[in-house]
């Protein structure tokens, strides 16, 4: 495991997004804080994480049956059984995963992320999405960017604002893009009010808190499955 910021204290004065998305799973790993602004979502809140949740493992499941053996998952979340490593390694069990997540509290999760097969390994770094080449060398310890590698950003980009250069989302998942071989993948799910635009104002003031970017309710349909607008694309 690698640290980024060993000492980074647990923040429990604001909500913080896995905390809340913690909350909205019915999971353990929450403060006040978290659950006050996740009562104040609309019930949909919840039915949209669960379903993102479930897009992460079907397209996960898919991609090892697909033959992908490495994964790099960003924005990890704290573990919600089952996690990414525990499906591509039921599949695989010699995939290999690379975490990585900027929150203390899924820092200190590490150790469930990475309990892998003996003959697959799963790795956790402390970074920010914002980094995306210091993620890329350190990821590139463990994993071979000369083969395909399936890249997921699942519920994580709308957290990042639109802004010029590097820090730009665009820019951000563009440089991950050019470090990918041939036959790699990006799975990424995104918040959208496309499908509830009645919900709008009521979300975006609500969550200024966890993000500088309007929040967003979660599409939910994918590959014909009556649950989500994401999508995983291989890159070229
Ligand atoms: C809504 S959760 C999604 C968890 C998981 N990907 C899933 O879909 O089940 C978003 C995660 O992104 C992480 N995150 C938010 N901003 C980040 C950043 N700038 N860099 C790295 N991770 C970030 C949060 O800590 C949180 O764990």
């Amino acid at each position: 495991m690698s640290s980024g910021t060993p000492n980074r204290q647990v923040d429990t004065s604001k909500p913080h997004p896995a905390r809340v998305y913690d909350w909205l799973l019915g999971g353990k790993d929450h403060y006040e804080v978290d659950r006050a602004l996740g009562e104040q979502l609309p019930e949909l809140a919840k039915r949209s994480a669960r379903q993102n949740r479930a897009f992460m493992r079907r397209a996960s499941a898919w991609l090892a049956q697909q033959g992908v053996e490495q994964f790099l998952d960003i924005g990890t979340g704290i573990p919600t059984e089952p996690n990414l490593h525990q499906i591509v390694q039921g599949i695989n069990p010699r995939a290999g995963i690379v975490y990585v997540d900027n929150d203390p509290i899924v820092l200190r999760h590490a150790e469930a992320l990475m309990l892998s097969t003996p003959e697959g390994a799963t790795h956790y770094i402390d970074a920010d999405v914002h980094e995306p080449k210091t993620i890329l060398r350190r990821a590139g310890r463990h994993l071979d960017f000369d083969r395909p590698v399936a890249l997921s950003l699942i519920a994580l980009m709308h957290f990042i604002p639109n802004g010029d250069g590097p820090r730009d989302p665009y820019a951000i998942v563009g440089t991950f893009l050019d470090a990918l071989a041939p036959g790699s993948f990006l799975t990424l799910s995104h918040g959208t009010f496309d499908f509830h635009p009645e919900l709008e104002a009521q979300i975006t003031g609500r969550t200024r808190t966890v993000t500088s970017r309007p929040g967003r309710a979660l599409a939910t349909r994918w590959r014909g499955s009556s649950t989500g607008s994401t999508s995983s694309n291989r890159a070229s």
